[in-house]
């Protein structure tokens, strides 16, 4: 079959139907993401985390995500790939914000790319798409934010949060936006803001009334052995797998028992 695009994620909400988005950063763990039937992987600029060993993602470069993007592109074939715009690729101009979307998809063959930020970016979304780059709006936390947003908390908390909400996405989807991922909202808050809209949301501590899902891949399966954030569900220990063959390889090399004589010459 061929790859997801926008419009099958559209026709399953219009279905009542669910999906499923996780990132992803090279194309090994692609295929096997794609071969599971994973709807859509992002490239998140959580590689800065998860991948480079950074305490932000503030530090991550267009070349970074063009470095992974290509990788997960090559390494699916069905997926529906998605790229953040990294902090620092957008936010001065709209035209800075248009060049850095065309480049990503042109270098790297993505399908659409994921942008913080609300309202004060809809100029942005509105000429990223005129340009022919499909955008993702991300809103509630906004992890490029942090300063402002004084670290890492839940947003959409106060009394008149989910009108505001409805309103940002309202205005978002206006601007054509095609999907809107909700990081960190209520799950009340972010029910309302998927019913009010016709596009599809991506929630991640968001509950369970947005249209799709996403989770920081090393944090669901556990690669990361480190804190995750509570509403991260851990699927599997990978962490734990590698520490075991990690250890079985290291304890045979010492005991020259590998390679034995199947893996010699
Ligand atoms: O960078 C990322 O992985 C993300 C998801 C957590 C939504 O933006
Ligand atoms: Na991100």
């Amino acid at each position: 079959p061929a790859r997801y695009r926008t419009v099958h994620f559209q026709q399953m909400k219009e279905a009542g139907g669910k999906f499923a988005m996780l990132t992803c950063y090279d194309a090994l763990t692609a295929a096997i993401f794609d071969e599971a039937g994973i709807e859509t992987l992002l490239i998140g600029d959580s590689l800065g985390n998860v991948v480079q060993g950074q305490s932000s993602t503030l530090g991550v470069t267009m070349e970074d995500m063009i470095t992974f993007s290509k990788a997960v592109v090559a390494g699916t074939d069905r997926a529906f790939v998605v790229a953040d715009l990294p902090f620092g690729s957008y936010e001065a101009s709209v035209e800075q914000a248009v060049a850095s979307g065309i480049r990503l998809v042109k270098e790297t063959g993505i399908s659409a790319i994921k942008m913080e930020g609300g309202v004060e970016y809809a100029p942005h979304i509105q000429a990223l798409t005129a340009a022919g780059v499909a955008v993702i709006a991300h809103t509630g936390f906004t992890p490029q934010s942090e300063h402002v947003l004084g670290g890492f908390r839940v947003q959409g908390r106060e009394d008149d949060a989910t009108q505001r909400m409805v309103q940002e996405a309202q205005v978002l989807q206006e601007a054509g936006a095609t999907m809107l991922l909700m990081e960190m909202v209520p799950a009340e808050v972010a029910a309302a803001v998927d019913q009010a809209l016709t596009i599809p949301t991506i929630g991640i501590g968001a509950g369970s009334g947005t249209t799709g899902q996403v989770l920081v891949w090393q944090d669901a399966f556990g690669l990361n052995r480190g804190r995750v954030p509570s509403f991260v569900k851990r699927f599997a220990e990978v962490g734990d797998a590698l520490s075991d063959a990690a250890k079985q390889y290291r304890e045979e090399v010492l005991k020259a028992e590998f390679p034995d004589d199947e893996h010699s010459f």
